[in-house]
């Protein structure tokens, strides 16, 4: 077991994903009894601030995000007394200096930094933090994505953290990997014998990923224009999720055999190119529309000005490897859908032989399909072929079932957790297996690289789709070319 950190060093504490997120998920530790005794939270951002009116914000954002049966003035004020407030700029040596006094004597006894900023921020602040003699090699650092806009960019990210800090205490944070959901499809995969051994091209026609949100970018146009669906979603959460369903056994649950896998399978992804971008990609972008009964207007008109950036994406990908050879997984993200679900979609093959009579009375057989529901609720559905009951006078009527588990009726009665709850105690606690490694994010990079360089060279613009619609016409078509359908 590696050190425990006792201090945790928060760049962007003022932000919106400190205050709904890991603001709370600190409190939900402490509650389990989870955090360190002797835990000081060192919370810094650019806006001055004292410690007792930080507290109180901190106070404000439990009330608001944990929900009122959870919350607890006592457990508050327990965990609010453990937070101090630094202001500091990046490259401001004294503010710095200022920083590392509040720390003094606690250093041997383990820090965690997060970086919870514009990605701008990253280096600079990990500069400034080692300027001040708070890097030491036993001083781990946590960043949120983006690490970078495209390949290019984020290798300058990782060797400006690669040289103050060794890869192993380099925590990149994709939130998905913190979902239980996420993690449950290796629980699924590498728990039973009854999937793996059909998990490849000879038995599966195709998978399908879906990320629908029903949001729309009310408040982060700033961020997200010019940023897109592609490398918000896909580069990131997506392609974890893929890599995880379409991965090699690993030897073992750990950091170096799990990421080990799944780099292979990012760098098996077939890059696009112009062509291959055309017909194997869709970009779509909200106009006005309603969802779930509420009037929304259009991405442009919130935005305030017309825009090129895809609010939707869809892709047909290949994994050129020996397993998924001729598989296609199509993956399709998007705001203002219809509903905001993530499911993954295992379609397998028909039957080699069908012993049963098609006749007026029966159709014959489906395929079998697994769908595994990560969000909103998570259950495991597998679609199977079974009798009709009857006297069979013209023949076997078969009618497809559905085979449910309901995860969360199983485990009724368990909190289910926020994602960032494990993703903070496993850099307090050093254990990188649910990050990403350097050569995963830049895997993940090259592959998106190619489509967006793709998308330039066919001179590909977004196509409209109303708010509320699973994204332009194209994205049905994309997949119904090959004789197959989205799962809805
Ligand atoms: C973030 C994206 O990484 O993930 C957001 O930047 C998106 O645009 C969010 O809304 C989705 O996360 P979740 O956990 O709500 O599915």
């Amino acid at each position: 077991m590696t050190e425990r950190s006792s201090t945790l060093i928060l760049f962007g504490a003022t932000g919106d994903l400190a205050g709904r997120m890991l603001f709370p998920s600190l409190y939900n530790l402490q509650e389990d009894g989870l955090l360190p005794d002797d835990f000081l939270v060192v919370a810094s951002g650019r806006s001055h601030r004292d410690d007792g009116g930080f507290r109180q914000e901190v106070d404000d954002c439990l009330r608001n995000f944990i929900g009122e049966d959870r919350y607890n003035a006592d457990s508050a004020r327990r965990l609010t007394e453990r937070i101090i407030y630094c202001a500091v700029e990046a490259g401001n040596s004294e503010q710095f200096a200022a920083l590392a006094e509040r720390v003094r004597g606690r250093e041997d006894k383990g820090i965690a930094v997060y970086l919870s900023t514009p990605p701008s921020l990253f280096a600079p602040t990990a500069v400034s933090l080692a300027g001040a003699g708070l890097v030491n090699g036993t001083t781990r650092i946590a960043m949120e994505k983006p690490i970078g806009h495209d390949l290019a960019s984020s290798i300058e990210v990782n060797d400006a953290i690669g040289a103050l800090f060794d890869e192993e205490r380099i925590f990149r944070v994709d939130h998905y990997l913190g979902k239980e959901t996420v993690q449950n499809l290796i629980a699924l995969r590498f728990g039973n014998m009854l999937f793996e051994p059909l998990w490849n091209a000879n038995h599966i026609d195709h998978v399908q990923i879906t990320v629908g949100e029903t949001v729309g970018l009310e408040g982060r146009v700033s961020y997200y224009d010019g940023v897109g669906a592609l490398r918000d979603m896909v580069q990131n959460h997506m392609l974890q999720i893929l890599s995880i369903i379409a991965m090699e056994p690993p030897a073992r649950f750990d950091s170096t055999a799990v990421r080990d896998e799944k780099v292979k399978v990012l760098r098996s992804l077939r890059p696009m190119d112009g062509e291959q971008a055309k017909t194997f990609s869709v970009r779509g972008q909200y106009s006005a529309g309603a969802v779930n009964g509420e009037i929304v207007r259009g991405y442009a008109d919130e935005l305030g000005k017309p825009s090129d950036t895809e609010t939707f994406v869809a892709l047909k990908a290949h994994i050129d490897n020996w397993r998924w050879s001729g598989v296609p997984f199509y993956l399709r993200t998007g705001k203002r859908m219809p509903t905001r679900h993530s499911e993954i979609l295992i379609q397998f093959k028909p039957v080699a032989h069908s012993i049963f009579r098609r006749s007026r009375f029966s159709s014959g057989l489906e395929p079998n399909t697994l769908i595994i529901r990560l969000q909103p609720q998570e259950n495991i559905r597998l679609l199977v072929m079974a009798k009709e009951p009857g006297l069979d006078r013209g023949g076997v009527k078969l009618r497809e079932v559905g085979l449910d588990v309901s995860l969360t009726a199983a485990f009724e009665g368990q909190r289910r957790r926020i994602a960032y709850e494990r993703l903070l105690l496993d850099l307090l606690e050093g254990d990188p297996t649910l990050f990403v490694r350097r050569d995963e994010v830049e895997a993940q990079w090259q592959w998106i690289d190619s489509i967006i360089a793709g998308w330039q060279e066919a001179g590909m613009k977004v196509a409209s789709y109303a708010a509320g619609n699973w994204g332009p016409s194209s994205a049905i078509a994309l997949i119904e070319r090959d004789g197959a359908s989205w799962y809805e």
